[in-house]
């Protein structure tokens, strides 16, 4: 007897996509495999590595512990919709490259969206506090020193960001009264 098949429209990084699974299909080979987004790495398939993890409306989840047809109606954010649509690195994929935080790359899209969460809710973490929101999370290569570094200095550069918005627009406004006096 074939396996019945469920229609499921999925928002995945801003987009809309349409695709027909299985109701017992991960999450995880979902995106990789209908939606051909590699980016989500599968290491463990239990929950244990956190190599799948991606954002579901915001929040971290492991992408290999949910069916897909469960996705329906949340937004999910992959490691490929980090990245500004103009190429410009978020910063904890910038900050990673910049501190060392990976070596073979493994684990990394799992980090990066782990981290780029946690940055959300507390942008300035002591470092503790940055070691705890990577705790559940794998990594062969690294030994976590450069990683935890890496999401602190995602944080400096998340703050100097921020902090520049209001500046460049102050001083749009004040270019803008200028050309009216
Ligand atoms: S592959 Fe999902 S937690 Fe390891
Ligand atoms: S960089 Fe290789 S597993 Fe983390």
């Amino acid at each position: 007897m074939s396996e019945e098949l469920h229609e499921i429209r999925l928002r995945v990084n801003g987009a809309p996509h349409t695709t027909t699974v299985p109701a017992r299909r991960l999450l995880s080979d979902c995106l990789r495999h209908d939606l051909g987004l590699t980016g989500t790495h599968v290491g463990c398939e239990h929950g244990v590595c956190g190599a799948c993890t991606v954002q579901i409306d915001g929040r971290p989840m492991r992408s290999c512990l949910m069916f897909a047809v469960s996705a329906q109606g949340h937004d999910i954010t992959t490691v490929e919709g980090l990245a500004r649509p103009d190429g410009d690195l978020h910063p904890v994929q910038r900050a990673f490259r910049e501190c060392h935080g990976l070596q073979c790359g493994f684990c990394t899209p799992g980090f990066l969206t782990v981290a780029a969460a946690f940055l959300e809710d507390n942008p300035d973490p002591t470092e503790e506090e940055a070691r705890e929101a990577i705790g559940g999370n794998l990594c062969r290569c690294t030994g976590y020193v450069n990683i935890v570094k890496a999401v602190l200095r995602a944080a400096e550069l998340r703050r100097a960001a921020s902090a520049a918005v209001p500046e460049q627009a102050g001083a749009a406004r004040a270019r803008a009264e200028g050309g009216h006096r």
